[in-house]
């Protein structure tokens, strides 16, 4: 119980976590009325069959089956919104002071979306947020592994006024890993880089797919952060090239429990990531499918780990270390 409001006075940052990942069962079915949308007839038809599903995903792409038809009910502008708005309003109750949050926007231009109505509705309430707790965000829009580089290519083009206003912040890669390797993204990345060269690159990387995925994303797309990594702990050359570069793992424990890339939190490496000074943050990934917030995460890893308090205090230092905001925001935040 102490511990518990400890970790919720630490200073925490956020920097895994996909907004349409956050759209909670009861909102999901809410936005579904409000727009009229019929949902396919195998998707559970309610809030409690979606919490009874969610918790038996089989992998990475069981979940993403279900988080692509739960991202079909945002239509509208407001829909964004209110997404955003909920998650901003449950990160600061659980005392995470800045927040990197991921995007998707071809999962939403694929159904015929406009790219603008996503990053307003995102923008907008990443500045309420900003105006009524006073916490700090980014957005990361991510390119899906599962299409081509060249559609890729089209959604760097349509945001291209979102990076130079400084609206989108960086470029991340989700969706399916293993099928999906680095080396695909490398024009998608260069082009960004070339136009944007103070833009954040980041990629998920050794989810599933073994080191090599880490390897590749930081030779081939250049990236300076690396979402998931746990599957760096299968080389020691690679351990201390995150080290020494300071190139920090966004961790997310609960997740790698319900997409069972292990059984149990006390299976991740983290003692090893943290006592080999290779710098990670704890998320939620996608917290309202996988059932736990960057608080739950944080007390799932101590029960699990057992850090001290000054342990603690260096995870916290190296995730805002780590962040992308500027050296006066990490100064307050440290
Ligand atoms: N991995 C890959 N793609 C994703 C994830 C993830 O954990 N969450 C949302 N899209
Ligand atoms: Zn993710």
């Amino acid at each position: 119980e102490h511990m518990h409001s400890f970790l919720k006075e630490l200073p925490k940052c956020e920097h895994h976590v996909h907004l349409e990942g956050t759209l909670e069962p009861s909102l999901l079915f809410n936005l579904a009325k409000r727009n009229a949308i019929t949902l396919p007839t195998h998707f559970p038809p309610s809030v409690e069959a979606c919490n009874e599903r969610y918790n038996r995903f089989t992998d990475l792409q069981d979940f993403l089956d279900h988080y692509y038809i739960g991202m079909s009910v945002l239509i509208k502008e407001a829909d964004f919104y209110d997404l955003a708005m909920e998650y901003f309003t449950k990160a600061h109750s659980d005392g995470c002071l800045h927040s990197e949050v991921f995007f998707d926007p071809q999962g939403h231009v694929e159904r015929g979306i406009s790219i603008d109505t996503v990053v307003e509705g995102f923008d907008r309430a990443c500045k309420e947020a900003n105006t009524r707790f006073g916490t700090t965000n980014k957005l990361i829009m991510c390119l899906l592994r599962h299409l081509p580089a060249s559609s890729g290519l089209q959604t760097i083009n349509d945001a291209h006024k979102y990076y130079e206003s400084g609206i989108i912040h960086g470029l991340g890669l989700d969706s399916s890993e293993k099928p999906f390797p680095p080396h695909l993204f490398t024009d998608c990345y260069q082009t960004l880089k070339t136009k944007f060269p103070q833009v954040g690159l980041t990629a998920h990387a050794g989810e599933e797919g073994d080191h090599t995925f880490v390897t590749n994303s930081l030779d081939l797309l250049n990236v300076t952060r690396i979402d998931h990594g746990v599957n760096s702990q299968h080389s020691d050359e690679l351990m201390e090239r995150l080290a020494a570069n300071r190139t920090l793992l966004s961790l997310c424990p609960l997740s790698n429990v319900k997409l069972q890339v292990v059984k149990d939190v006390s299976e991740l490496p983290i003692d090893k990531f943290f006592n080999n000074n290779v710098p990670f943050s704890i998320n939620s990934d996608d917290p309202a499918y996988f059932g736990g917030y960057i608080l739950d995460n944080y007390i799932t890893v101590h029960t699990r780990f057992g850090f001290n308090g000054l342990q603690w205090k260096q995870i916290a230092l190296n995730g805002i270390n780590g962040s992308w905001c500027d050296e006066d925001r990490k100064t307050e935040l440290r």
